[in-house]
């Protein structure tokens, strides 16, 4: 059982994670225009995706965890719709959102590719994750920590090497621990339209 599966179940009941996902919504929602496949990759129990709702039509969260899966699953209001997988599905998506997760995702250039072939042409990908931190953010040590937060300048530059723009970054908000503070930030990145560019 991994640790994400010990704490699915008391994942919600944590108000600073609640905050922190209706903040990363909220960035992201004047960009969207109602209709929308989402993926939420690393969604968890969904606190970000759900927060969309009922912009999208569509949500595909998938996780490593099954606990977290299962967690996102029993709160959807329309399983046909709204439920989550283990794996990406071999479909598109209008919008990828992944909050929190990138940090845990060790090669961060074969998941940009991946992110492109399963968005649509001028699709969207929203990416909220730390700024650059000291290796403290994290309570119960850095065991699956692979980034001590990110350069967003970088990560764009990763990500356009895929074909990818940015159109919008913000700090939307920052995490508060006795030992820190933990500014996050959301960057929105555009796959290019013409299907035929990388
Ligand atoms: C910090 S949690 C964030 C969850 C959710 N996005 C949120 O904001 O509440 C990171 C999530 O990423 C998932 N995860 C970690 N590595 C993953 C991988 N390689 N593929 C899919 N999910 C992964 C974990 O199981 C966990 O649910």
């Amino acid at each position: 059982m991994s640790s994400f599966d010990e704490r699915a179940a008391q994942w919600d009941k944590n108000r600073r994670r609640q905050e922190v996902a209706r903040a990363v919504a909220e960035f992201i929602k004047p960009y969207l225009r109602g209709g929308e496949g989402v993926l939420d990759f690393g969604c968890g129990t969904g606190l970000v995706s759900y927060n969309l709702l009922p912009l999208p039509k569509k949500i595909v969260g998938v996780d490593s965890s099954a606990k977290m899966r299962e967690v996102f699953n029993n709160k959807s209001p329309d399983p046909t719709t709204i439920y989550a997988l283990p794996e990406i599905p071999d479909e598109e998506f209008d919008l990828i959102v992944t909050s929190m997760t990138l940090h845990h995702i060790e090669d961060i250039e074969t998941l940009a590719g991946l992110f492109r072939s399963h968005l649509t042409p001028g699709g969207l990908l929203a990416i909220a994750d730390l700024l650059p931190e000291d290796g403290t953010f994290h309570d119960h040590g850095n065991e699956g920590v692979f980034h001590f937060g990110f350069n967003p300048s970088e990560l764009t530059r990763t990500f356009g090497k895929e074909g990818f723009r940015q159109i919008a970054l913000s700090s939307p908000y920052t995490i508060r621990k006795e030992r820190g503070n933990y500014p996050l930030f959301t960057l929105i990145l555009q796959r290019e339209r013409n299907p035929h560019s990388k």
